[in-house]
């Protein structure tokens, strides 16, 4: 009898609403609750919540119970509590365990934070900017061939081809380059060329494996093919293979040393590198892809992004001129690009959905911005999706599913960061690098290697949908929550040089 009680209560099938607490919805499968509709279409599963029960509520996702606070306003709770009280390190670990196979003892957090405030931050980012632009140039311009190929078309698909250029510029930036041997510099740069092209494939395909793993249903060949793709990645960014490069990322490097000061063995530092080559690249692929894709969809948008480009690289002293030097995209030009920024924002409000959760380590209360108190218990987890709740909520952003590049601008063009809910000022308008201590350490890198490839792709080329009618494809929903959503397929198009 005592096993059969333990069994139901481990399906959840004694749990009740307590006064105080947010109403509980446990879902039509025990245990499992509403896992299936919401792996199925995280957003619509989440708004049919919010209409039946409002904007806080619990459910139960495979044996655990999350609270939602889908109250914008609100976030702060979950980005300012303490570690005591609401823990994201737990789930993080098992997390990169699981798909990694990664684990550290120590619980070393300290050293991420340490190397990315001094890196990817202010002067360092200096640094990191004109490693990426120079990698990016490497990469872009070479795809073209010869002279004699300028002024002719290249098609592509586009998802390729963004993923691709800005997968490898941002892998060479941080991991390093080939140093330059007898054959020169232009040899060495083949060589990055074709390391990042290879591990790129090798990426992409680790990558649709990630939801499984991270959900562990993956098939038996799954895991086979997740073994042999870990192996190389282990190898090909091994701590022996950085003794053979150059220009090796600060923010790589000392994160590689405060591993080896902390006593961890190699073999595991190797797997820490897979780990930051993963976070580091999982998201900005694919949003270059959504950037051009709304550029090209949108003719405004690019006349206008188009004269603010040219207006800075002029002003710079600087022009592109077949066999001329380089374009020298400093950290200053990056600043003066307001209308560039606000078509950065807004793309990655449109695609960048995240589902964030801390688990509760004591009981709590939670007090609403509007004075509402709510009762969580401890063992549950608290979460919010903010692309539901903030980013196509039509009050914060009017007409929420178009793209309007100008969206993040004032009407004298400076960078909007004004938006109300209720007549309330939002502290965040957007929030798809996370909140509080886990916020993404790397998010003023990505912005601007974001928009480094769209600034390079806009001085060097025309670029154009292959067929002017193209619909923007469905996203993903099987990827919903877990990031910069991916296209349902490919969409061609095409680019030549403008001189
Ligand atoms: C568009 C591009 C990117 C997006 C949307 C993005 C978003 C995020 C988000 C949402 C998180 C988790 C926050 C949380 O759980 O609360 C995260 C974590 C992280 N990101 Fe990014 N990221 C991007 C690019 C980058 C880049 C370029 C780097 C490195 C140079 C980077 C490094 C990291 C790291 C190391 C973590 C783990 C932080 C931790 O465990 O505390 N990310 N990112």
């Amino acid at each position: 009898i005592f096993l059969v009680l333990r069994g139901l209560y481990l399906l959840g099938a004694f749990r009740q609403q307590r006064p105080g607490e947010p109403p509980l919805d446990k879902g039509p499968i025990p245990w499992l609750g509403h896992v299936l509709e919401c792996r199925r279409n995280t957003h619509k599963f989440l708004e049919r919540m919010r209409k039946k029960h409002g904007d806080v509520f619990t459910i139960q996702l495979g044996g655990f119970y999350f609270t939602f606070l889908q109250d914008p306003l609100s976030f702060g709770v979950f980005a300012q509590e303490s570690r005591e009280k609401l823990d994201y390190v737990k789930f993080a670990k098992q997390m990169v365990r699981q798909v990694f196979s990664f684990s550290d003892i120590s619980d070393d957090l300290k050293s991420l934070q340490v190397a990315s405030t001094k890196h990817l931050k202010g002067e360092g980012l200096k640094v990191l900017n004109e490693a990426i632009s120079s990698n990016l140039q490497n990469v872009m311009l070479h795809k073209l061939g010869s002279d004699s190929d300028r002024m002719s078309w290249n098609e592509d698909s586009l998802i390729m081809y963004s993923y691709n250029v800005v997968f490898r510029a941002g892998y060479l930036t941080l991991f390093g380059n080939e140093p330059p041997s007898e054959g020169g510099e232009e040899e060495a740069k083949a060589k990055d060329r074709v390391e990042s092209q290879d591990l790129f494939f090798e990426f992409r395909k680790y990558n649709r494996l990630v939801p499984d793993l991270a959900r562990g249903t993956s098939s038996l060949s799954q895991r086979w093919e997740a073994e042999r793709l870990k192996a190389h990645f282990w190898k090909a960014l091994s701590v022996q293979k950085m003794k053979t490069k150059e220009n090796i990322s600060r923010w790589v490097w000392d994160l590689k040393q405060a591993k080896e000061e902390n006593g961890m063995e190699e073999s595991m530092i190797d797997r820490y590198m897979f780990v930051l080559l993963w976070a580091s690249q999982t998201n900005t692929g694919p949003t270059s892809f959504w950037v051009l894709l709304f550029l090209m969809k949108h003719p405004d948008a690019m006349a206008a992004v188009k004269q603010e480009v040219d207006d800075v690289l002029r002003q710079s002293g600087q022009s592109v001129q077949p066999g001329g030097p380089l374009v020298d995209l400093t950290s200053e030009m990056l600043l003066k690009t307001p209308i560039l920024d606000s078509i950065v924002m807004e793309t990655l409000r449109l695609t960048v959905a995240l589902f964030y959760f801390r688990d509760v380590k004591e009981d709590m209360t939670v007090n609403m911005a509007d004075g509402r108190q709510y009762s969580i218990r401890k063992g549950d987890r608290i979460s919010v999706f903010p692309y539901s709740a903030l980013h196509i909520d039509p009050e914060i952003h009017p007409d929420p599913q178009s793209f309007k590049y100008n969206r993040f601008l004032n009407p004298d063009g400076t960078r909007k960061t004004d938006f109300y809910k209720g007549g309330t000022k939002l502290k965040f308008a957007t929030m798809p690098w996370g909140a509080g201590v886990s916020m993404c350490p790397g998010r003023f890198f990505a912005v601007n290697e974001l928009k480094q490839f769209a600034f390079l792709m806009l001085v060097y080329f025309e670029f154009e949908l292959k067929n002017p009618d193209e619909e923007i494809p469905q996203i993903d929903h099987g990827r919903l929550g877990a990031g910069a959503m991916q296209p349902t397929r490919d969409v061609p198009f095409r680019y030549r040089f403008r001189y």
